[in-house]
């Protein structure tokens, strides 16, 4: 089978029905439940200090081009880390206690690995290395040497985002390799925005999968338990300036590493649908765009980064949201290029009647969505990219669609994230870059929901396929890929916040 028949036919089977879930074990099997750490054993490690309480810029100038440029320094470097992937505490209840992160994941089981390849870094290391980062600890694993090319700019450096499928695949079945490429999408727009808060830009390179795992050693034979390798997801340049065109990645290399990887699980159940999937979702990943967008808040940008939370229920009675709200919200996710629309249902915003409306991130998209969605809808323009499909009630299918979760029907709205699955005709690959730009938006929509003192869920538990009928949709054209909902949470005062290292801040 080629990539695109490969990638369809996962899709197909990975889809939740309602007699009928994605393959899983069906129960969570305690004993064999995967270190969410890891670490490499030997492996030098660089305690990073702790930045949680470096002052950081006002939201709302965020990705402003006039906030100051931090130099590549340790202290930067920590705190881009930190406020990104690091954890931003512990909760306890009862004898468990579990860390929680600025990064959301499915699960909370962060299949999410970072490796930075770095020139030499003030008050961290006179040359440059590939690293690990650690966030348990807040530290580097030195895994090598690397001479940073002279073809990248000054004072810039790459992160590697790669996931270790098992981690999601204990919980979740064959769905899993879904849910690592959203969390991967989340990880790379939290290292953005957190990137922006130092004045710094990202850029997604353009670079062959399998040339990224040779440069790290994932690919070493033995450096991984079996079935606990990692696959490389995308590689972000971050740099003090936006980098014009793309990068000259030839004679690009680095000496092989001694490290082997700590195991996760004593034990491992394989699912072969992966076998094939993995070989065939390698190559250049198609880019896609990360929302780069200021939160519309004055707070600081750590402030909103360290608490944003998912809310595990809603409150429907305190839920109501303005519609200005709704459109910052929205807004916060605009991206260029985007191939991912918003397919909303309002539940409780003031001025809007209640009903199925659509946000064309994109509105050279818009002809092509009228066309292939329900001929009754409505299409009715509500301001700019906002249209109302149809009137009604939609709290009950919302949970229906969402698993019959509550936290989908008690918010102000919840929506499904449409994904322009044609453009996998011409380049199979789309498949990984339209879940990226979910996660991403995931994880914007998190934070600028945060900044208005609201709370959000990501919903990775839906029945695509009902959906899609209510749509209308009759293909595959387009897919939702993502739920989410946001609203003002309950919170559940039986938890414990503990906090996120006890080291103290220099
Ligand atoms: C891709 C993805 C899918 C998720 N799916 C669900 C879901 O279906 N239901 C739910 O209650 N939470 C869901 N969540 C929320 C996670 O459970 C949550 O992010 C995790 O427990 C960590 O908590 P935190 O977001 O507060 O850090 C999802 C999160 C992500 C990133």
């Amino acid at each position: 089978m080629n990539p695109l028949s490969i990638a369809l036919s996962y899709h197909d089977r990975t889809k939740h029905r309602p007699n009928r879930y994605a393959a899983s074990l069906g129960y969570m099997d305690w004993a064999t439940q995967p270190d969410p750490f890891r670490s490499y054993e030997g492996a030098p490690r660089l305690e990073l200090p702790i930045a949680l309480e470096h002052p950081t810029p006002p939201c709302d100038r965020l990705f402003s081009n006039e906030l100051p440029v931090a130099p590549l320094h340790v202290k930067a470097l920590s705190q881009l880390l930190q406020f990104s992937l690091g954890i931003a505490q512990y909760k306890a209840y009862g004898e468990n206690r579990w860390a929680l992160r600025m990064n959301a994941s499915s699960g909370n089981l962060h299949p999410s690995e970072a490796y930075l390849l770095l020139p030499r870094v003030e008050g961290l290391s006179q040359e440059g290395m590939i690293a690990h980062y650690h966030p348990k600890t807040h530290a580097l694993e030195r895994l090598g040497s690397f001479t940073f090319p002279d073809t990248l700019p000054q004072e810039s450096f790459i992160v590697v985002l790669s996931s270790v499928l098992w981690r999601e695949a204990w919980k979740y079945g064959e769905r899993a390799w879904r849910y690592c490429q959203l969390d991967a999408g989340h990880a790379a727009q939290a290292l953005h925005v957190s990137a922006a808060a130092l004045g710094w830009h990202t850029k997604i390179l353009n670079i062959l999968t399998p040339k990224l795992e040779a440069l790290l050693g994932l690919d070493t034979p033995n450096r991984f338990a079996p079935l606990e390798r990692e696959h490389a997801d995308m590689a972000l340049l971050i740099t003090p300036k936006p980098l014009e065109g793309e990068l000259d990645w030839e004679g690009v290399s680095a000496p092989p590493h001694p490290y082997r990887a700590n195991t996760l699980s004593p034990q491992h159940h394989r699912w072969e649908v992966f076998d094939s999937l993995e070989t065939a979702m390698q190559g250049v990943i198609p880019p896609f765009s990360l929302p780069s967008h200021p939160l519309s808040s004055p707070k600081s940008a750590a402030e909103v980064i360290k608490t944003r939370r998912s809310a595990q229920m809603m409150d429907a009675r305190t839920s109501t949201i303005a519609l200005e709200q709704l459109r910052a919200l929205l807004r916060s996710s605009e991206a260029p290029d985007a191939q991912v629309h918003l397919m909303l249902f309002i539940h409780r915003v003031e001025g809007l009647p209640r009903g199925l409306y659509a946000y064309v991130r994109n509105l050279e998209a818009l002809q092509d969505l009228r066309s292939n969605l329900d001929a009754d809808f409505s299409w009715e323009a509500q301001g700019e990219r906002l249209y109302l499909l149809r009137e009604g009630d939609f709290r009950g299918v919302a949970k229906a669609i969402s698993c019959n979760q509550d936290i989908a029907a008690d918010g102000a709205f919840s929506l499904g994230m449409l994904c322009a699955m044609h453009r996998m005709e011409a380049n199979a690959l789309y498949y990984r870059s339209l879940y990226f730009e979910c996660g991403a938006i995931g994880q914007q929509l998190y934070l600028e929901a945060t900044a208005q003192g609201l709370s959000a869920t990501g919903i990775g538990c839906f029945l695509d396929d009902e959906m899609h009928a209510l749509l209308g949709l009759r293909s595959e054209r387009y897919c939702v890929f993502y739920h989410f909902t946001i609203g003002r949470a309950i919170v559940d005062m039986r938890l414990l916040n503990l906090p996120p290292y006890e080291r103290s801040a220099l």
